[in-house]
């Protein structure tokens, strides 16, 4: 094994897998002795970690590597790699537009990024490492490099976890085999593949003991998982319940569900299994009809609303999360109000919406016009933003004199702001104490509250004492203070004491 003394600067954008990617990937380098810094422009090896998912997150990517052109050109012997799903999905218009890129990979193939950077400095040629069939086709501005299975790198994780972890995601599935017509994902993640129940039991028990309080199992339509075991179909529900057995872990998630196939076992299981949150991101993506046809999502609004209903009947207490686009190909003024009286109707705990971005190879994108005009799908945006500030104002409200259990994961300000920047862009953000606690209640709503350093990694009750639509503000119970307490209830079925 090659021991570097270099540094290393990895910048991450987009999702949930992106950043367990960027850890896995951070984890193996500082194995292999390299530092992680904060100064991009100063380090020996510069990773960005790309997101494809709307080109506003590729216009960003472009922007930081414009920032590297100079300290490039002041220092030729810097590494600089464009990794995860922009790699994946345009490597030649990377090379072309930022000639000082050096290495491409993408997210199938993050293993293999350390041996490129060796064979960057000793080569000084550019490299390209992308799922098998793209480099079968070959990138025509660099060398392909040879195929790797993807599951090293996850398996490395031990090597690279810090001595103390609160939360952590581990991976259930890669890629997605539904090809929604806007979505980029399953051409850069390529087809859906479950890992094995036991390599996720492990991970996840590797994880408990290093401390950590709170697991997120992760994949782009983990309802759908499945995986053969002695003649049965191992599901989602089957491996909450193996997880759910895991001695030290507090809190189990699991994040994307797709409306579709979503089967009672699954809320089941987050009904009995005492460690799974009552939680659920479902993205629903239109309130249309014609627009989820359009957008070949099997499902129909009224299939949904059931499934809603139903999750509110099988799980008390239960938050429930989505995602909408608005201005998708051909999207009317009435269809577009169907997605604002379904927001309107659900009462969702908060959701993301999204102006659709036509991605390139997809069938929207080749198939039907982009024809929205993006004066309309801003004011789309907005309006449904502005009505789910309302909701979730109200239902945050509704914590106001309630105590709720919140694991906490540190101090506040930046987190806060980072939360309240991506959901209601343009909105007031509000002021906070930097010396102030931030954790999240089982449904995963933000709580800010005064405490110590020494509850940091716990899990601790809160009293609500006032709210915004983004957070609730609170002080420890006096039960919480002595510690007297170790609750593990909804967030709403627990109400103040006497
Ligand atoms: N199942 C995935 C979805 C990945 S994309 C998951 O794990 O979340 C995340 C969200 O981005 C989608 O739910 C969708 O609302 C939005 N999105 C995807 N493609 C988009 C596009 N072309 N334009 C705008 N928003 C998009
Ligand atoms: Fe994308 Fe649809 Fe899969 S949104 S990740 S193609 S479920």
């Amino acid at each position: 094994m090659i021991v570097s003394t270099r540094t290393v600067y990895l910048e991450t954008m987009g999702c949930q897998m992106n950043m367990l990617d960027s850890e896995l990937v951070l984890g193996r380098l500082r194995q292999l002795g390299y530092r992680p810094v904060d100064d991009m422009a100063g380090a020996d090896v510069v990773l960005i970690n790309t997101c494809s998912v709307r080109d506003h997150a590729e216009q960003k990517a472009y922007s930081r590597l414009g920032a590297l052109k100079k300290p490039k050109a002041a220092r030729p012997e810097m590494v600089i790699g464009v990794i995860g799903c922009m790699a994946e999905r345009d490597p030649d218009g990377i090379f072309e537009k930022t000639p000082h890129v050096d290495l491409v990979c993408g997210p199938g193939e993050l293993s293999r990024i350390p041996a490129m950077i060796e064979e960057v400095l000793e080569t000084r040629q550019k490299l390209v490492a992308l799922s098998e069939n793209k480099s079968r086709r070959n990138s025509l501005l660099a060398r392909a490099v040879d195929h790797d299975s993807v599951e090293a790198l996850d398996l490395s994780r031990e090597a690279g976890l810090p001595e103390q972890v609160t939360q952590a995601y581990v991976r259930i599935q890669r890629g997605c085999d539904k090809f929604c017509t806007f979505c980029i994902v399953p051409y850069t993640r390529g087809a859906e593949r479950c890992r094995p129940p036991q390599v996720i039991v492990d991970e996840a028990r590797l994880l408990a003991e290093h401390g950590c309080k709170e697991v997120t199992l992760l994949g782009q339509t983990v309802n759908s998982y499945a995986f053969p075991e002695n003649g049965r179909r191992v599901g989602l529900a089957d491996l909450l319940e193996r997880v759910n057995a895991i001695e030290g872990l507090e809190r189990i998630r699991f994040v994307t569900s797709y409306p579709g196939d979503f089967t009672d076992d699954i809320l089941q299981a987050m009904r009995d299994l005492p460690k799974v949150c009552e939680y659920l991101h479902i993205p629903v993506q239109s309130g249309s009809d014609a627009v989820l046809k359009r957008m070949n999502r099997r499902y129909t609004v009224g299939r949904y609303e059931e499934l809603l209903a139903r999750a509110r009947e099988t799980v008390p207490g239960i938050a429930l999360a989505s995602d909408f686009i608005v201005g998708f190909c051909g999207e009317t003024e009435s269809e577009f109000q169907a997605s604002f009286e379904l927001v309107e109707r659900a009462r969702f705990k908060n959701l993301f919406c999204f102006k659709y971005s036509p991605r390139p190879t997809t069938v929207a994108d080749r198939r039907l016009p982009d024809d929205v005009p993006d004066t309309v799908k801003r004011a789309r945006n907005l309006a449904i933003l502005q009505l789910q500030e309302r909701i979730s104002l109200a239902d945050n409200q509704s914590f106001i004199g309630r105590d709720v259990d919140v694991l906490v994961e540190g101090f506040s300000k930046a987190a806060v702001k980072a939360q309240e920047a991506e959901q209601f862009r343009g909105s007031e953000v509000g002021w906070r104490r930097a010396d102030q606690l931030v954790g999240r209640t089982r449904g995963d709503r933000i709580v800010v509250f005064s405490g110590s350093q020494a509850d940091i990694g716990q899990v601790r009750c809160v009293r609500i004492q006032s709210a915004t639509a983004l957070t609730l503000f609170g002080e420890l119970t006096p039960a919480a203070v002595a510690n007297t307490v170790t609750p593990r209830t909804a967030d709403v079925r627990r109400t103040t004491g006497p």
